[in-house]
């Protein structure tokens, strides 16, 4: 029986912690540092250590079987690089093959570099020379700020106005601090976005279930961008010929690039997409941006819908067996909707207490983010995305429904949700 451990303690880790708590061959899940939600299921365990040394020293002392990292900055950290060298079995990307979420630089001049379809850019360190080439292109343009800056570091300028006044705030402003001292600049792309995520053992890609997120604040995806409000799976835009381009064009040419140049890559691998037509018509699919894990919240539906024994998928994929195999996902489509806290993604505003959680069934899951225990037993908001209440039905339509009427028990002051996760793929199922 294996004892696993899971690092994070937004959405995603509590859905991976608590997919693998049913995983048949697991003795016990600790969440590290986890949430109220994590600490409030039984089968889980929170353990108060964010240090990376402190984690190695306390899995080895507790022969800890397999460990799954949830969020980029320990994997940007370099936590794969200590676990490994004490002998541990973890699950991710290397400090080095973490580079792909952990500066978008790498990642366009390896795609570039690779022939990997992305949209056109530059790399700009020199305000000026920034101010130029946005005068040159254009607007619409998109500004990033190389670093991580937790999904809030892209700046999609309308105007020209807006494109100078984001070189203004990364660069000269040094809104992101060190990861805005750079930024890349690039094309506008139109399409259909999606999240494509992958399992890679170093050489064997394995395919999770397809998924879509709503980054933007605001219905009808308006407002500033966020680490996400709402997520579904599966992604009717990702239809198996769109899957197979994405699996011939962007994936595998990522894992063999990446393993020619010498950083070979493990763990989960996400392309965020963009799903177009060329001038001629035919389907084209972009690159947006690599992360070097899985998606929040994308993966609360995802791991609502996944069968099996998933802790010995994670457990084949970390020694480098994934050759022959497969997973198993349920029928049903899933939805989550994101409920954040009042301020987000600006100022969340911490301490409101929620009411109305209740306990999941077959066809309702709320996971916890930001929240945390009080002294007398309530729970609070504690960060800016705070719940995801995930519904499973027959269709995206069915599950929008049943993850909407689950959220409307819950209540906090100054909570914020939209009212159309998944509304794309309705559109689709309607016509
Ligand atoms: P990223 O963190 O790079 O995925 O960017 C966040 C969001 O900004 C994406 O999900 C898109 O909605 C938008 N975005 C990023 N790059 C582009 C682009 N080149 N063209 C249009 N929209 C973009
Ligand atoms: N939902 C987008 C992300 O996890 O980056």
């Amino acid at each position: 029986m294996l004892k696993v451990l899971v690092i994070g303690s937004g959405g995603r880790e509590h859905a991976l912690a608590w997919r693998l708590a049913q995983a048949g061959s697991v003795e016990t899940v600790y969440v590290a540092p986890g949430n109220a939600g994590t600490a409030a299921d039984k089968r889980l365990t929170n353990l108060p250590i964010t240090d990376l040394e402190e984690l190695r020293d306390w899995a080895l002392a507790n022969a800890i079987d397999l460990t799954v990292v949830g969020p980029e900055a320990p994997l940007a950290k370099g936590v794969v690089n200590l676990f490994r060298a004490s002998g541990l079995t973890i699950f991710g990307p290397t400090k080095e093959a973490a580079q792909l979420e952990s500066s978008k630089d790498f990642a366009k001049n390896f795609m570039k570099r690779k022939g990997i379809p992305t949209a056109d850019y530059e790399t700009f360190t020199d305000c000026e020379a920034a101010h130029a080439y946005i005068n040159a292109k254009g607007a619409p343009i998109v500004i990033k700020a190389d670093g991580l800056a937790a999904g809030k570091g892209v700046v999609v300028a309308m105007t020209l106005d807006e494109a100078h006044a984001a070189v203004d705030d990364m660069l000269g402003g040094h809104k992101f601090g060190n990861a805005g001292a750079r930024v890349v600049i690039e094309e506008f792309l139109t399409g259909e976005e999606a999240s494509f995520i992958v399992m890679v053992d170093g050489k064997n890609v394995l395919p999770m279930a397809s998924s879509q997120d709503h980054k933007r604040l605001l219905d009808a995806d308006q407002g500033p961008n966020t680490g996400g409000m709402g997520a579904y799976s599966p992604a009717p835009v990702v239809t198996r010929d769109v899957h197979e381009q994405v699996m011939r064009e962007i994936i595998e040419p990522t894992v063999r690039g990446m393993a020619e140049d010498g950083i070979e890559y493990t763990g989960f691998l996400y392309a965020g997409l963009m799903v177009g037509r060329d001038a001629e018509g035919r389907t084209t699919v972009k690159t947006l941006e690599f992360n070097c894990r899985m998606g929040d919240p994308e993966t609360q539906p995802i791991m609502s819908r996944i069968k099996g024994d998933f802790a010995q998928t994670l457990l084949a994929a970390a020694k480098g067996e994934l050759a022959g195999v497969t997973l198993e996902w349920d029928d049903r489509a899933a939805l989550g909707v994101v409920l954040a806290a009042k301020g987000y993604p600006e100022a969340p505003e911490k301490g409101a207490v929620i009411t109305g959680l209740f306990d999941e069934d077959d066809a309702h899951v709320v996971f916890h983010a930001g929240t945390k225990t009080a002294e007398d037993g309530s729970i609070l908001v504690s960060g800016g995305r705070v719940l995801c209440v995930v519904g499973l039905g027959d269709n995206i339509t069915a599950a929008q429904k049943a993850a909407y009427e689950a959220a409307a028990k819950i209540h906090f002051d100054g909570m914020q949700m939209r009212s159309d996760i998944g509304y794309r793929a309705i559109a689709r199922e309607a016509s």
